[in-house]
């Protein structure tokens, strides 16, 4: 009898051990406040909001450093919302405030910027503005932020830290997450979330992956200087078209032969402008491309190589070469690494909020993100969010002129981005992380 009793005791000790309950009671906790962060974003009301906000952004493109309208916009649903915020930063850029004041200060990002490209979807809210189009998504993710601070707000005495959001300018080549860091305004952060809206997973899906997930890139442009002439004489000129092919066909050799071919590198020349007759041998060829690697080390052997590669090929053919890397904007952008432990507590709250099976591992891609300016100050996560619908055709993509987002995922962004500042303040404060 005394035995048994100590038995029950003894199990009911263990039952009730702090940290298992502890434990529990977040990953309960987790589970009501996701599902109650995603119902209020799913409302009528909040979604038509958030997808109004987008279509207004996405009907008045503006490119890197000119989001003068997206900046205002932002500002005054800040303002209607009764939200604090900074600006400008980095020109164009809106920071807000929500919370304690104090720390642990989260930030949640989204860039404003579009592309210079033609809009070529048909419909409603189709770009005004002739060359330029959000065919990258930075509207929805504007939309998006805009939800989780409302959500965020409606919570704001709840909050055991601070959240800024980081509205930021310029992502698409010009290094605006670089500005705003240059601009102070991110000091007190010390970890940082992004999404980023993918057509290649089904809608609602979550995904990303811990350690390098994008590339490290830059760009470069290369002027071959010759001396121009007629095109029956070569003898008299210093032909740089050739010099030119030459020095293009040599960089291919730069990762084919002199890389790991088990680590990712590229070189790509996407550009070539040289002579205007075929009678005449011009002054001077210009070529450009982008360069990327998934570490930082390659991505300064790339760099080193194409100058030497393309300087020696020119000398070959007794011109000159002039390279232009850019390095003022400044480029290349770092390589984009996840950090592990805000990887893993961001999959947490994605698996909460959208159940384990539509939480996926993103492959590496070779694609880039300034968001990696942040990554190299703060711990810094990025995920990605599907919006492939077969029923809207939102399967193009990103920066195709016939990119589509299903809208119908902007509930679960916001509340993603909410939850995941939340309980990370919640596990800051029990130290569980
Ligand atoms: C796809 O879009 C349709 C139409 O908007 C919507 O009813 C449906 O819920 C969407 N599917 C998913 C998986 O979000």
């Amino acid at each position: 009898m005394d035995l048994l009793l100590c038995l029950l005791l003894s199990l009911t000790i263990f039952l009730h051990q702090p940290w298992a309950a502890l434990e529990a009671d977040l990953r309960s906790d987790m589970g009501s406040l996701t599902r109650e962060l995603l119902e209020s974003a799913k409302e009528r009301e909040f979604f038509e909001w958030m997808r109004g906000v987008r279509r207004r952004i996405h009907e008045y493109p503006e490119i890197g450093f000119e989001e003068h309208k997206t900046s205002e916009l932002i500002r005054a649903e800040l303002d209607l919302l009764g939200i604090e915020y900074k600006w400008p930063v980095a020109k164009t850029g809106v920071v807000a405030t929500i919370g304690s004041g104090e720390k642990p200060f989260f930030g949640l990002r989204a860039d404003m910027d579009a592309l210079p490209l033609q809009e070529l979807v048909e419909w409603e809210h189709k770009s005004k503005i002739d060359g330029k189009m959000h065919a990258c998504g930075h509207d929805s993710h504007v939309a998006m932020l805009l939800g989780a601070a409302k959500l965020l707000h409606g919570k704001r005495d709840q909050l055991k830290g601070t959240v800024k959001l980081v509205f930021q300018p310029g992502e698409e080549g010009y290094a605006g997450a670089y500005h705003m860091l240059q601009d102070g305004a991110l000091d007190d952060i010390n970890s940082i979330f992004a999404l980023h809206v993918l057509p290649l997973i089904p809608s609602g899906v979550i995904a990303s992956r811990p350690g390098p997930v994008l590339a490290g890139a830059g760009l470069f442009s290369a002027t071959i200087e010759g001396k121009g002439g007629h095109a029956a004489a070569p003898h008299m000129t210093k032909d740089p078209i050739l010099a030119a092919v030459f020095a293009i066909l040599a960089l291919q050799q730069i990762v084919s032969r002199e890389t790991n071919p088990l680590e990712a590198n590229v070189v790509t020349v996407g550009l070539i402008e040289g002579g205007q007759a075929g009678n005449v041998i011009p002054e001077s060829v210009k070529f450009g491309g982008t360069y990327r690697s998934l570490t930082s080390e390659g991505l300064s052997y790339v760099k080193q190589r194409i100058k030497e590669v393309i300087e020696a090929q020119a000398a070959v053919h007794r011109c000159r070469a002039v390279l232009d890397f850019k390095e003022d904007t400044p480029l290349p952008y770092p390589v984009m690494v996840n950090d592990e432990a805000l990887y893993e507590h961001a999959k947490k709250v994605g698996e909460s909020l959208v159940g384990p099976s539509n939480v996926q591992l993103l492959p590496v891609s070779t694609g880039a993100e300034d968001f990696s300016f942040f990554s190299q100050k703060s711990a810094a996560a990025m995920f990605t969010l599907g919006i492939m619908n077969d029923t809207v055709k939102s399967d193009q993509p990103l920066h195709s002129p016939y990119f589509v987002i299903d809208e119908e995922a902007f509930p679960i962004g916001a509340a993603l981005h909410a939850a995941v500042a939340i309980t990370f303040f919640d596990s800051h404060v029990v130290g569980t992380d």
